[in-house]
């Protein structure tokens, strides 16, 4: 798990051409893609659920359940599937993760299914029948995309999710996106943040941020009791893009084509 985690000041932003709102729907998506026609169309990778269904929940849990699994691979439910393969060492050869974003060939997961000559124990499934070769490289398309949590990360990266928590004066916005990013990107000139009174909007300087793959947290420090709203903007100057871990510019618009701003407006 990379962890990210980096106090900052953000200079004082000049107009940068956000509205008031408009177009963007409660979860802070842009409305232009809440259709989900054209988003799903475009996205014809393959995803964790699709796996979990057709695979892991399938085929793997004959073995895979429950607190005795064997290795303690638990392929479960989506969630355990997750979280017991990515990033996560393998029991047989620890010096390898089970499943290794963006690398499927390193990764211990599809050793184990192709059979290759330097995995401890058996081919999986145990006993076989084995998997087709269109399974397994159903695995390696998600595992090549960057084995995202949700979505296939076959098309552009962007803001799957948005939330906000409040707590005193501090406030909490996660952003998920589609698929991890790349940290070094994440600098103050990718972000701009904002609170609203009803006269005026002002630039937030205190904030922190920590990004765990692919979920990205801004606390927002001494908001004022006044503030309405917070509003989250990307890639509002041309000078620093978030990138994903592929070094893609992440798709802020959602329009399936790389850089566009991103806008999150949260009432208070
Ligand atoms: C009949 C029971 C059985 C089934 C079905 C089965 N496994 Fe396993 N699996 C095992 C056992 C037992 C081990 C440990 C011994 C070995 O590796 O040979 C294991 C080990 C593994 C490991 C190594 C974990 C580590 O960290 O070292 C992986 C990966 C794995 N299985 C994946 C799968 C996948 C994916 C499927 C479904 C496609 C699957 N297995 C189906 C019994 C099973």
């Amino acid at each position: 798990m990379k962890l990210l985690f980096f106090a900052l000041a953000i200079a004082v932003l000049t107009a940068c051409g956000a509205g008031s709102g408009e177009g963007l729907n409660e979860q802070g998506l842009p409305s232009t893609s809440s259709s989900g026609s054209s988003s799903s169309a475009a996205d014809d990778g393959v995803t964790l659920a699709q796996l979990q269904q057709t695979i892991f929940g399938a085929i793997c849990t004959n073995c895979h359940t429950g607190a005795n699994a064997p290795r303690g691979l638990r392929l479960d439910s989506e969630e355990n599937s997750y979280a017991f393969l990515v990033n996560r060492s393998a029991d047989e050869i620890p010096t390898l993760m089970r499943v290794n974003p963006g690398n499927p060939d390193d990764s211990y997961l599809v050793k184990k299914l192709e059979g290759a000559a330097d995995i401890v124990g058996a081919r999986m499934p145990l006993g076989g029948p084995f998997l087709s070769q269109t399974q397994i490289d159903q695995v390696r398309s998600w595992i090549a995309n960057g084995a995202p949590r949700i979505g296939s990360g076959a098309a552009t990266t962007k803001v799957a999710r948005a939330s906000t928590q409040k707590t005193n004066n501090q406030i909490t916005v996660e952003l998920l996106f589609s698929r991890a990013l790349q940290f070094e990107s994440i600098a103050p000139e990718s972000i701009s943040i904002f609170y609203h009174t009803l006269s005026e909007r002002q630039a937030v300087e205190d904030f922190s941020l920590l990004l765990n793959d692919q979920t990205l947290y801004l606390t927002l420090n001494n908001i004022p009791a006044q503030a309405l709203q917070v509003e989250v903007i990307i890639h509002d100057r041309e000078l620093q893009q978030l990138l994903d871990h592929q070094y893609q510019v992440v798709d802020g618009d959602a329009d399936e084509i790389q850089g566009g701003g991103y806008r999150y407006v949260y009432a208070l």
